[in-house]
């Protein structure tokens, strides 16, 4: 198989590693590391499968860093792009509307009940963060509370990595050479379901974590803006569970303590974990959603953040200063927006949550040939995610994994010594035996 033409001559895939090694700056890497881990130079993608310069095939087991919701190329996707691209590429948001981004906002605020009826556009994870603690703090401005300028996180949790949303991450690796430019938050213990005792259920831990919490708002709240979660699963952290009771309490708190709670789904949002949002498992909405990732089904960058109608209201004024001041020049991208609504078609038409839960069975039987094995903890399940520590792992253990995975066709990047899947949604049964059959001889080559 060939990639190249006339103007770009073939080159096999050491070649593009190479040029790439010269030229690109990856992102969360060790360059150095490179070139004696194994770099993937992908020509092209269908599915759930990446294909490099020579032709050799790799499960996308972590759908591009969770965003390629419907495996790569999905036609209706594609077919939305075109036909949007015959109409308007981009027009700025400012004074000027278009029908995407009006249907998009329409229908993810349908999908809260119009709970979160006013759609805010960014551009990535991290500048939905920053605006929705932006929007928080000002909000409370407007409402004559200067001093609440503060905020609460989950310990282990992440939200991005430009400075305000570097703030409420709780983890060092990502901080710690920024800490004297980051404005820190607030940690509280997470609800991580892993610290149950024995005979405890994942609801007492959340019950036992919540009370910092409440500790914490009876002393601070009045400089307390919001709390930022990630709902039910902190994913960067290490894909940590946590049960949506804790949830019930925050939203409790939060109306007792007069403070916003702002719901980071931009991992975990789009039906990652079983509903379209991870709130709906607990009945209760936050202030601020947060909206990323899978939302365009990996074709092009876009955030929102979702706002309840008592904070947009704060905003409305007789002049701009009252008005929430910020913008990205391709705040709410015809082209981006058309891919967010074709995903929603797709997700609500073929109904996939329902259909993920037999993609899940299924992919989780197979899993059972290694989970119990005795250095295998925590294996864990929700929707479309699937975790596990594996005990007494060695420093290198996530690229010895990475390198293990490509050679069973697969890719995989594990958080320390969490190995965890998240795959596409869209999975024949024969891709599901693939992944599932890939994962097991990789488990049982780093068991072994
Ligand atoms: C929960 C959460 N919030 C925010 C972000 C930041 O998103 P982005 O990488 O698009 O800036 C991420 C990225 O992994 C995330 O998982």
């Amino acid at each position: 198989m060939t990639y190249g033409t006339s103007a770009n001559p073939v080159r096999a895939q050491a070649s593009w590693v190479e040029r790439s090694l010269a030229a690109v700056w990856h992102p969360c890497t060790q360059m150095q590391s490179h070139p004696e881990l194994p770099m993937l130079a992908v020509a092209r993608a269908d599915g759930p499968w990446l294909t490099d310069f020579d032709g050799a095939r790799y499960f996308d087991a972590i759908s591009s860093w969770w965003v390629c919701l419907l495996g790569h190329r999905h036609p209706a996707v594609v077919q939305a792009l075109r036909d949007q691209l015959d109409r308007l590429d981009h027009v700025m948001l400012a004074g000027v509307t278009h029908q995407p981004v009006i249907e998009l906002s329409e229908r993810l605020s349908a999908l809260t009940g119009n709970v979160l009826g006013h759609a805010f556009f960014g551009s990535d994870g991290a500048s939905a963060i920053e605006i929705a603690i932006k929007m928080s703090a000002h909000a409370w401005q407007h409402r004559g509370h200067r001093d609440k300028q503060s905020f609460v996180c989950m310990a282990g949790s992440y939200h991005g990595e430009t400075l305000g949303a570097l703030g409420v991450t709780d983890l060092p690796g990502f901080r710690r050479p920024y800490e004297g430019l980051v404005r820190p938050a607030h940690v509280v213990p997470s609800a991580d379901a892993r610290q149950a005792r024995p005979g405890d259920q994942a609801c007492d831990v959340a019950l036992r974590a919540v009370r910092h919490l409440e500790s914490l708002l009876e002393d601070r709240a009045d400089s307390i803006a919001a709390i930022v979660t990630e709902p039910l699963v902190q994913g960067a952290g290490g894909m940590v569970f946590y049960d949506a009771e804790y949830l019930r309490q925050v939203r409790a708190l939060c109306d007792r303590h007069s403070v916003h709670w702002i719901a980071d789904e931009i991992a975990v949002g789009c039906g990652r974990t079983g509903s379209f949002f991870a709130c709906e498992q607990s009945g209760v909405w936050p202030d601020l959603l947060c909206l990323s990732k899978g939302m365009t089904g990996g074709f092009l960058p876009l955030s929102v953040v979702l706002a309840r109608d008592e904070i947009y209201r704060l905003f409305l004024g007789d002049s701009a200063s009252s008005a929430f001041l910020h913008s990205h020049s391709y705040t709410g991208n015809p082209l981006a927006c058309s891919a967010a609504v074709a995903v929603l078609d797709v997700l609500q038409k073929d109904d996939v949550l329902s259909a993920n839960r037999l993609r899940a069975a299924r992919l989780g039987a197979l899993l059972r040939q290694f989970s119990e094995h005795p250095r295998v903890r925590h294996f864990r399940h929700i929707g479309m995610i699937w975790a596990w520590e594996i005990a007494g792992a060695q420093p290198g253990f996530a690229q010895q994994v990475f390198r293990i995975a490509l050679k069973h066709e697969l890719l995989l990047r594990p958080i320390g010594n969490t190995v965890y899947l998240m795959p596409p949604y869209l999975l024949s049964d024969a891709d599901i035996d693939a992944l599932g059959n890939s994962v097991v001889a990789v488990m049982n080559e780093v068991l072994a």
